[in-house]
C-alpha cells in the first residue's frame, strides 16, 4: 500500500527576521515547487529513507537522533499514537531548492506527516502538521518564528504573528512576483543568530528597526486586501532597505534587487533568511519575462515567476 502528500515552497513577501521578534510578516505559498513523500508499506524490513535528490539512502535507526528527517518522522509516530513504526519505505522528492530561503524543510517535514500518518491509518489535521513540522524547524534553525511551517501547512496567503491564531490574508487583485535566486546557500540559523546578536547588544535600535518592519507588513497587508497592488512595489524597496540595516543582505542579493528595480519592478527585496538564498520582485504581468531576463543578467542561477491570486467572493 502506497501513501503520498506533498507540500508547496515559500516566499515571505514582508517582515523577515522581525517576525522571529513578534511583528507580523506575510508569506504566500510558491506551488510551482514542491517536496514529495510517498510512504509504502512493505510485509517485512525495517523503515528505510530514501532521498534520491541528496544521495540519501539509510534505515531510520541509522540516522542521528537529531536528524530533521528522524525528528519529523517520530513525531508524527507519536501524534497518531504509535510507539514501534511498521516496516515501511518513505521516498522524499522535491523540487524546492535547498537553503534557498524557499522552505524546503518545512515543506518535506509537512509532506512526511501527512503521508506517513495516513499510512498509519490516522491522518494528522492541518494543526497537527503544522505543530510537528514547526518543532523539525528548531532543528533547522533554533528560534523560528514558525511562519514557515504555517503558511506551507495552510498553503494559502498568511499575515503571521508569532503565538498568535493563523489569520488568513484575503487577495484582493492578483499580483505578479518574480523570484530571483542567487545561487549562494541562505545560512538562514547564522544569519537569525546575527541578529540576535547584534539586537542583545543594542535592543533600541534593533526594536526600532523591527518596529518599522512590522508597520511596512500592517500597511502591505491592507494594500493587499484592498487590492491596491501598486502600493506594495515602494513598501518591499523600504524593507529592503531596513534588512540592511540588519545586515542580512549581501551584494549578490542588492544586485539583484537593483537589477530588478532597472528593468521596471515595481519594487524588489530579499526574501526569507537572507546573505544568498532568494529575493523577489513585484511586477507587471506583462514585464515579467523581461524582468526575469534582467536578473539572469544580473546573476541569478534561476528565476521562478509566481501569481498570488485574488480570493474567491
Ligand atoms: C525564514 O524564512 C524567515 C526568518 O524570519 C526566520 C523565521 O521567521 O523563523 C528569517
Amino acid at each position: 500500500m502506497t501513501f503520498s502528500a506533498s507540500a508547496p515552497g515559500k516566499i515571505i513577501l514582508f517582515g523577515e527576521h522581525a517576525v522571529v521578534y513578534g511583528r507580523p510578516a506575510i508569506a504566500v505559498p510558491v506551488i510551482q515547487v514542491s517536496a514529495r513523500v510517498t510512504v509504502t508499506l512493505t510485509r517485512s524490513g525495517e523503515v528505510v529513507i530514501q532521498a534520491p535528490d541528496i544521495g540519501l539512502q539509510i534505515s531510520l535507526a541509522d540516522l542521528p537522533a537529531r536528524h530533521p528527517l528522524k525528528a519529523a518522522i517520530q513525531r508524527t509516530a507519536r501524534a497518531v499514537g504509535i510507539a514501534q513504526l511498521p516496516p515501511c519505505s518513505l521516498r522524499i522528492e522535491s523540487t524546492i531548492p535547498v537553503a534557498a530561503g524557499l522552505g524546503s524543510g518545512a515543506a518535506v517535514s509537512v509532506a512526511i506527516a501527512r503521508a506517513l500518518s495516513a499510512a498509519l491509518g490516522s491522518l494528522l489535521d492541518d494543526a497537527q502538521v503544522c505543530a510537528i513540522a514547526y518543532e523539525v524547524e528548531k532543528i533547522h534553525h533554533g528560534t523560528p518564528s514558525g511562519i514557515d511551517n504555517t503558511v506551507i501547512t495552510y498553503a494559502r496567503p498568511v499575515y503571521f504573528i508569532k503565538g498568535k491564531p493563523l489569520e488568513q490574508l484575503p487577495v484582493g487583485r492578483a499580483f505578479t512576483i518574480v523570484i530571483g535566486d542567487t545561487g549562494l546557500a541562505s545560512p538562514t540559523a547564522k544569519a537569525v543568530g546575527d541578529v540576535r546578536k547584534a539586537w542583545q547588544a543594542d535592543k533600541m535600535h534593533y526594536e526600532a528597526v523591527f518596529e518599522s518592519i512590522g508597520a511596512l507588513a500592517d500597511s502591505a497587508r491592507q494594500a493587499i486586501q484592498q487590492g491596491a497592488v501598486e502600493l506594495l512595489g515602494p513598501l518591499m524597496d523600504a524593507n529592503h532597505g531596513l534588512l540592511r540595516k540588519l545586515g542580512v543582505s549581501c551584494p549578490e542579493l542588492d544586485a539583484l534587487v537593483l537589477a530588478a528595480r532597472k528593468a521596471g519592478a515595481w519594487g524588489a527585496k530579499l526574501s526569507g533568511g537572507g546573505r544568498g538564498g532568494n529575493m523577489i520582485a513585484l511586477v507587471n504581468k506583462e514585464q515579467a519575462k523581461k524582468v526575469a531576463t534582467a536578473l539572469e543578467s544580473a546573476g541569478a542561477v534561476r528565476t521562478l515567476v509566481t501569481e498570488i491570486k485574488a480570493s474567491q467572493g
